[in-house]
């Protein structure tokens, strides 16, 4: 089968004074192309520590991460930012959208910096609002969209660029359950219709049906 993700052994220890917190204990994961896996665990379990490492946000104290069996873990800064650049996007719980900037605008944002063509751009820009259903809320600002709305902006703003693999951390956290709800099915779709890998945290038990995998997490070491 094939592999997109896959980490070995990773530990990661947070010292605080004299105290060391173990965070991740020797965590064995592998994540398909094309599937959708939910990170699940009681708060304090990981979860966060374990998409920062798998997305080269952070790095292990020890063990490896391999993205399409090349070893990211011991790359540089700069390698490892061109990889998340091209090839990873990232849906947080607090949505960040900037406010000044209408719906259009903030998905466009990422793809201006990287000097993307005007006219390929709008295109982008319009398919991934179309996508997440507000093609007629492209120029709201983030005050006159829903937290649903806004959450969905983002996850626009995440696919834009058409990466391999979205990180998503508690994307659902703020929202009503239904809302919730709404946001999951988006990202079932995205696998389901562009082939997209994401894998999101969640600690709702009513998101986890509709994942292909679930990894469960309890003090840093993955449970079965
Ligand atoms: N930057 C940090 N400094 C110190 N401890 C941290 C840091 N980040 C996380 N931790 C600790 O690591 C453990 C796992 O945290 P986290 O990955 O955020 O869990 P989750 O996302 O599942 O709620 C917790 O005990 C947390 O307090
Ligand atoms: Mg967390």
């Amino acid at each position: 089968m094939a592999v997109l993700l896959r980490t070995v052994d990773i530990c990661r220890d947070f010292k605080q004074g004299s105290q060391t917190v173990h965070a991740l204990v020797d965590v064995n994961v592998s994540i398909q192309p094309g599937t959708l896996t939910m990170l699940a665990g009681r708060s304090g379990s990981g979860k966060t520590t374990l998409m920062n490492i798998a997305g080269a946000l952070d790095r292990p104290t020890s063990g490896q991460i391999f993205f399409h069996d090349r070893e990211i873990s011991d790359l540089s800064e700069n390698k490892r930012d061109e990889i998340r650049r091209k090839s990873m996007g990232f849906v947080f719980q607090s949505v960040a959208l900037i406010s000044v900037l209408n719906a259009y605008e903030n998905v466009e944002f990422g793809l201006r910096m990287a000097g993307v063509h005007p006219k390929k751009r709008d295109r982008l820009v319009k398919e991934a609002l179309t996508f997440v259903g507000l093609e007629r809320r492209m120029k709201h600002k983030p005050h006159q969209l829903s937290g649903g709305e806004q959450q969905r902006v983002a996850i626009a703003r995440s696919i834009v660029a058409r990466p391999e693999l979205i990180f998503a951390d508690e994307p659902t956290a703020e929202l009503d359950t239904k809302t919730g709800l709404r946001i999951v099915r988006l990202f079932r779709h995205l696998v389901d219709e562009e082939k997209l890998t994401i894998i999101m945290t969640t600690h709702d038990p009513s998101m986890i049906e509709l994942a292909d995998n679930v990894i469960r997490l309890e003090d840093g070491r993955v449970v079965k």
